[in-house]
């Protein structure tokens, strides 16, 4: 059994095994360097040699407990024929969203167009860099992804004035969301993954009484479609106010909190496993306080089932020492 299906399947206090979110980046210059190369973020993902390069580079450097595959979660949107692009210093931009063409994508073209994919998964798996390792494979929350599909761009100042105003478009849009969701799942599994993690990076944009028809209900039947294919999923639902709440109705296998979620809380509320936590910003300052930090979440989670990770991904401006520092300092404690 792995470091981390110990914590999961058993319980397991006795152990803090670390991957951090967006392990394989921009803060890493092998990455960079291969960036350089590749404009073209969707092409990139979908070299699995590449991919597969890029997904071990940190798993060469630090003594991780996982990989988490190198992909995006707008792989579906793009398997669903919405134009996507990546623009520097900008972000994600998607192209107009038609329901008609969304509705007429059957599902052998959309496994064919993000057959490289899975390929990747595959093939870290089979790693020898993975042994005794999790290869984890992830999906965006039905949320998030509507919110990409419909905003399309990141809604870093705000949804679209318009955002809710049709209804059955949205319902109709979702429904197709989940389906395709449900298959990118399945095909990850297949093909090796061990974990899936499910990213709902703009739960926080929804008032407390919109979060069961846009985050709860989506999100439970993902979570119950994973658990049928017997494999663990693991929750991000980022800047939500009230996990409790959350982990209680969707019931995910561990929930990944952020770094705005204040542990002590976390624990005396949450009893399914933990991770992440800690502010990615705590990379940037020095030895000392990254020790101090850090530690603050391995004393507050001794006795609970927990997976050291950081409450979002790692920053761009991260110095690969202080990763490796942290690395090194959750495996010794
Ligand atoms: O190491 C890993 O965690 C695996 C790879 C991974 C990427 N994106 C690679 C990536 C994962 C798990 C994601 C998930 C993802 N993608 C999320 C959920 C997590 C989160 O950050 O909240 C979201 C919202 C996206 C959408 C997305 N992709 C955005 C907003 C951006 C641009 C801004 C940014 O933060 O980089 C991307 C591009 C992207 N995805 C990069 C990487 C390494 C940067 C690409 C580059 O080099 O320009």
């Amino acid at each position: 059994m792995t470091q981390i299906d110990k914590v999961l399947k058993n319980h397991d206090t006795s152990i803090k095994p670390i991957w951090i979110m967006r392990q394989a980046g921009r803060y890493l210059p092998e990455f960079r360097e291969i960036r350089a190369k590749n404009p073209n973020f969707i092409k990139l993902c979908l070299n699995e040699k590449l991919s597969t390069e890029i997904t071990l580079q940190p798993l060469k450097r630090f003594d991780l407990d996982a990989a988490i595959i190198f992909s995006d979660i707008l792989m579906i949107p793009y398997g669903l024929n919405q134009k996507v692009e990546f623009k520097k210093g900008i972000g994600p931009i998607l192209g107009d969203l038609n329901l008609e063409n969304i509705l007429n994508v059957n599902e052998s073209d959309f496994i064919k167009k993000l057959q490289p994919v899975y390929k990747l998964v595959n093939l870290i798996k089979n790693n020898d860099l993975t042994r005794n390792k999790n290869t984890i494979g992830f999906v965006g929350a039905p949320w998030t992804l509507l919110v990409y599909m419909i905003n399309q761009k990141s809604p870093k100042s705000g949804l679209k004035n318009n955002f809710f105003k049709d209804k059955n478009f949205i319902g109709k849009t979702l429904k197709i969301i989940e389906k395709f969701s449900k298959l990118h799942i399945k095909n990850q599994v297949e093909s090796g993954a061990q974990i899936i993690q499910i990213f709902d990076s703009w739960a926080s944009l929804l008032n407390e009484k919109d979060l069961p028809n846009y985050v709860y209900e989506p999100t439970i039947k993902l979570v119950e479609y994973t658990r049928s294919l017997n494999v663990p999923t693991i929750c991000f639902p980022k800047g939500i106010k009230k996990y409790k709440d959350y982990c209680e109705t969707v019931k995910p296998d561990a929930i990944c909190i952020d770094y705005e979620a204040d542990p002590k809380e976390i624990l005396k509320d949450i009893k399914i496993p933990i991770q992440g936590g800690m502010d990615p910003k705590i990379l940037l300052t020095d030895k000392d306080n990254l020790r101090k930090e850090a530690k603050k979440y391995l004393e507050i989670f001794k006795d609970h089932p927990y997976i050291f990770n950081l409450g979002h991904g790692v920053l761009p401006e991260t110095d690969p020492k202080m990763m490796n520092y942290l690395v090194k300092m959750v495996k010794d404690y």
